[in-house]
């Protein structure tokens, strides 16, 4: 990818911050591969809205810092909420920020603060079943394939320029949550393939567009149901 690259130091590893609400397993899937040796990030923070959050303990155990910033207290004071989480993240030196099922809102002022520089993952192939219970649209809409989207974050909930798709085929029996089951080991390696992209500057957003220095895939097609 050619132009100036928009990282302070392109020699030095992305620093990090990943957000969470709850179980983190996206949040592990991240620190694991930030362990690589040529892993172009690190993980500087993972910083938690909730106290509870299962996915704070898994982080410390992997001896990664770990902040809370309870959100219950500021109520719908989303403005004093960013300005506490702003503060944590300018004390980690954070450059990028990766959303792994943070259920917070965020305002569109902070949004296009980090705008470029903040990923989320959503358990679908964007721009279809934005939102809740994403397996469960797929699944009533009965669309044969579904998968997950790596995307920079713009003001609007799971929109945004996107970085990575994986898909899995979708089976006559599925649940939401046989199907969740499937799509979020998918989500574990797009995640990191696509912060390992961002990160060493393979990912360039051109208007509502992600353009990427990576094309396509070995196993390009993906067909479903399979007619044997
Ligand atoms: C993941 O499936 C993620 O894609 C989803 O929340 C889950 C968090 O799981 N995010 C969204 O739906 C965002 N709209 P995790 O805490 O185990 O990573």
């Amino acid at each position: 990818m050619t132009g100036t690259s928009i990282w302070r130091d392109d020699a030095m590893k992305r620093r990090v911050a990943i957000l969470i609400s709850g179980r983190g397993s996206n949040m592990a899937a991240l620190i694991a591969a930030a362990k690589t040796l040529d892993f172009p990030a690190e993980i500087a923070v993972v910083i938690s809205n909730k106290a509870d959050a299962a996915g704070l303990a898994k982080a410390k155990d992997s001896g990664v810092t770990t902040e809370v910033i309870d959100s219950a207290p500021f109520g719908k004071d989303r403005a004093a909420f960013e300005a506490a989480l702003q503060a944590a993240l300018d004390r980690h030196d954070v450059e990028l920020i990766c959303l792994g099922g943070f259920m917070r809102l965020l305002t569109a002022e902070f949004v296009e603060r980090w705008a470029g520089k903040m990923l989320n993952i959503h358990p679908s192939l964007l721009p279809s079943f934005r939102g809740l219970d994403p397996h469960g649209q797929a699944l009533r809409a009965g669309v044969k394939v579904s998968g997950a989207t790596v995307h920079f974050v713009t003001p609007d909930t799971d929109a945004g320029p996107i970085v990575m798709q994986g898909a899995v085929a979708v089976r006559e029996d599925d649940t939401p949550e046989t199907l969740a089951e499937r799509v979020l080991k998918l989500e574990h390696r797009i995640y990191s393939d696509a912060l390992r992209l961002v990160a060493s500057g393979g990912a360039r957003i051109d208007g509502e567009v992600c353009r990427t220095s990576s094309t396509g895939s070995p196993d390009d097609a993906l067909i479903s149901p399979a007619v044997i």
